[in-house]
């Protein structure tokens, strides 16, 4: 008996996906199942290939190189046809828009999100109303492929139980946020986040894409001009608007960003982009000083004549870049002396923006004394902060409401302010404790939370910020911090709450995330084990391994002798190992972390790097150092940190290195 509720229990475990489906009714026992072979075809209904932007067929287009690349197998190209017959003996994923179901979020509002699903012996059909509800359908399907072979005998053969069912969200927005004002990412880690996430059926990515650092001994201070703070969007170089943009290589070009935003919407992921104004904007007035209110850089005179007309004109360049329906104005933390411009400003801003382009607005909630006016309900409010804005209270005004409370869903590269702010990632223990979903906004007080049907309750965006800016984390990093936090918050803004068990997410989700296809934050190395291994001495140059970059937890060792205290050890895409004071590059933000260690001229020394999610250390001569970054802490203190690197591995001894480098083994651990 015990032995058979483990089994099922195990059972139970495998099955559970992440988000957890509806309804899904088990055939009658003796039904066939489904099995995956090499010889799956992927059909797509001829009538409907072409509806949706992105099309049915595009979709079809996508999850086919994902079933590829989850089975190893290599998937004929998407057809177009019709539901296959019963008799048919090839397996046969079949995508239509046939759905009968009119479906809906919670909030009673009607979706194209939502998807049937048939699984038998002959066809595994996915029928949606709308493109996206089919290929939200085929997340399902390749998750459950994943976890299937996870146990399967015959990795050639997996069956999938014959059953049918329904799945729908049960909120329209289910987003992340990530700061990228004050941290740069390039769009190609951008692109895979969104790849990631949509494995986990998150629909947005909403991009912090202004900012600054935040330090009063410089912002409040002569140096004012000193404090990092960046614009992401790359003007072209003979707009009026270049000034906005000094830092060029830490901005987004225009066909950059649409190759980024293309990709997102291949995966059914929106990007929200967020230009914050009228605070957090001492990058505009870097730009202007006219602008600023006399002593708060940070905050724009929105009296000031020029400032309106600067800050749309900003918009009126950009907007034509973004597919979103929406865009986030900021709005949060300015001044409370100026509550009555500040309400009008917003509604100009949203005005502005509707005329424009058509799009609606977001702003962060934000607590105003009361003035003679008041933020139109067309906006929709972004909680984030008790008692900023009270949801509860927002809803009853009528206006629309995302959350974003603090409390369950924010978090900061690295760490946060004295350690322990916010988690590092979303905290489970909490979101079981409190059965959080997007109603609830209050862990203690019950009459603060809502309905999960409240109509005017949207989602939730989870936070990730980057108070300490580029130097605190690497990509990888944030990629760490992220990975089950998406997860967890696709799982309860999907399906809600009380659906997995904790032991359940914690069975799945790392052989989902392990799987996640399409993307490769993690750096994991195709092959585990040895990934490189150069007997001897190392001939300079490209090494030939297998991967350019391996992500922890590795162990790098070599020995090395130098001639002259310059170049590049190691070198690839994400990292270089530099030779003086054994510095690692982080390149996509171009910072250097020095170890504090020079190597003796003419000695051989031989150097094992070994890395963690959460630190990179050297151990040289039976001494253990550790790469350490320096995190300003809002002006208060300095606090150090660990650092986690990808390991280099595309080439050796670069960049005017002369000498040796011998006996070189990267393993993957
Ligand atoms: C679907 O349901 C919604 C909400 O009940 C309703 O507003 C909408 O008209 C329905 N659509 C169709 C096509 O039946
Ligand atoms: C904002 O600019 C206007 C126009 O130049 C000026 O009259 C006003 O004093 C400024 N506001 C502040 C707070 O300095
Ligand atoms: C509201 O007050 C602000 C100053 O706080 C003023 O500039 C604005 O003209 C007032 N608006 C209306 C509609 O009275
Ligand atoms: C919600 O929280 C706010 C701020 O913490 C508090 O003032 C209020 O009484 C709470 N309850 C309701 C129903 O607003
Ligand atoms: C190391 O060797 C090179 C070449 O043999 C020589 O030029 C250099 O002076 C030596 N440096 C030291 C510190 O011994
Ligand atoms: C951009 O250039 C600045 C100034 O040269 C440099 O400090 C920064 O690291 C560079 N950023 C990147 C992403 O390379
Ligand atoms: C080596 O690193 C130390 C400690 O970080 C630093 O003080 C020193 O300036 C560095 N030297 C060089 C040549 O970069
Ligand atoms: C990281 O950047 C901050 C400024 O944001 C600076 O104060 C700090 O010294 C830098 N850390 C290191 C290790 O260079
Ligand atoms: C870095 O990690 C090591 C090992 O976990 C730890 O002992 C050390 O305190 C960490 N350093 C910092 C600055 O947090």
């Amino acid at each position: 008996m015990l032995l058979l509720v483990v089994l099922l229990a195990l059972l139970g475990v495998a099955l559970a996906q992440i988000p957890s489906i509806q309804t899904s009714v088990p055939a009658k026992s003796r039904a066939a199942p489904f099995v995956f072979t090499p010889l799956v075809r992927i059909v797509v209904s001829a009538r409907d290939a072409h509806t949706g932007s992105p099309s049915l067929l595009d979709f079809a287009r996508t999850f086919r190189d994902d079933l590829a690349s989850v089975s190893g197998w290599p998937v004929a190209q998407v057809q177009l046809g019709v539901e296959p017959s019963s008799l048919a003996l090839v397996p046969t994923v079949y995508l239509s828009l046939g759905a009968k179901t009119n479906f809906t979020y919670l909030s009673g509002m009607s979706t194209g999100e939502g998807y049937e699903f048939d699984i038998s012996r002959a066809s595994y059909t996915i029928r949606a109303t709308e493109a996206l509800g089919a290929w939200w359908g085929t997340r399902t399907l390749l998750q459950q492929l994943v976890l299937a072979r996870s146990t399967a005998k015959n990795t050639l053969a997996v069956s999938i139980p014959a059953a049918s069912g329904r799945d729908v969200p049960s909120w329209e927005v289910r987003g992340a946020m990530l700061d990228v004002g004050r941290h740069f990412f390039t769009t190609s880690f951008l692109g895979e986040l969104c790849t990631y996430a949509s494995f986990f059926k998150i629909s947005s990515l909403h991009l912090h894409a202004s900012d600054n650092l935040w330090d009063p001994r410089f912002l409040y201070g002569v140096d004012w001009r000193k404090l990092y703070a960046a614009f992401r969007f790359q003007p072209a170089a003979d707009s009026p608007l270049a000034g906005l943009v000094p830092q060029r290589n830490e901005s987004w070009s225009r066909a950059d960003f649409l190759a980024l935003q293309a990709t997102c919407t291949a995966h059914g992921v929106t990007l929200v982009p967020e230009v914050d104004t009228p605070g957090h904007s001492l990058v505009f007035t870097k730009w202007k000083p006219e602008m600023a209110i006399p002593g708060q850089p940070d905050n724009l005179n929105l009296s000031h004549p020029e400032t309106i007309p600067t800050v749309q004109s900003v918009w009126r360049e950009f907007l034509p870049w973004f597919t979103s329906n929406e865009v986030h104005i900021g709005a949060d933390e300015y001044d409370r002396a100026f509550a009555g411009v500040y309400n009008e400003f917003i509604n100009d801003m949203a005005a502005f923006i509707k005329s424009e382009s058509g799009k609606g607005v977001r702003v962060w909630g934000t607590g105003m004394p009361p003035a003679n006016s008041t933020i139109s309900t067309d906006v929709t409010i972004q909680h984030w902060n008790f008692p900023d804005t009270v949801p509860v209270q927002l809803l009853e005004q009528g206006y629309r409401v995302i959350n974003s409370e603090q409390a369950f869903l924010y978090t900061d590269g690295k760490t946060s302010y004295g350690g322990d702010q916010f988690p590092q990632e979303l905290d489970a223990d909490l979101f079981w404790r409190t059965n959080w979903a997007p109603n609830i906004f209050s862990a203690s007080d019950p009459s603060n939370n809502t309905t999960p049907d409240h109509p005017g309750l949207r989602g939730s965006v989870m936070a990730l910020w980057n108070d300490w800016g580029n130097n605190a984390t690497t990509p990888l990093e944030i990629y760490f911090q992220l990975a089950q936090s998406l997860a967890l918050l696709g799982e309860r803004t999907w399906a809600g709450a009380g659906q997995l068990t904790r032991d359940e997410f914690d069975a799945t989700y790392p052989l989902l995330s392990a799987a996640a296809p399409g993307q490769n934050l993690a750096r994991r190395a195709s092959v585990s084990g040895t990934v490189l291994r150069l007997p001897g001495r190392a001939r300079l140059g490209n090494t030939g391994a297998k991967a350019s970059s391996v992500g922890p937890p590795y162990t790098l060792s070599f020995t090395v002798s130098p001639r002259a205290a310059k170049g590049v050890l190691f070198s690839g895409p994400d990292t270089k190992l530099h030779l003086s004071n054994l510095t690692f590059e982080d390149v996509p933000t171009g910072t250097f972390y020095p170890l504090g260690v020079e190597l003796p001229l003419n000695t051989s020394t031989r150097v094992e790097v070994h890395a963690t999610r959460s630190e990179t250390r050297a151990i040289i001569g039976g001494q253990t150092y550790f790469w350490e970054t320096l995190l300003d802490m809002w002006g208060d203190y300095m606090q150090p940190a660990n650092m986690s690197f990808v390991a280099p591995a595309a080439s050796i001894g670069v960049e005017g290195f002369v000498g040796t480098i011998s006996d070189v083994v990267l393993r993957a651990d």
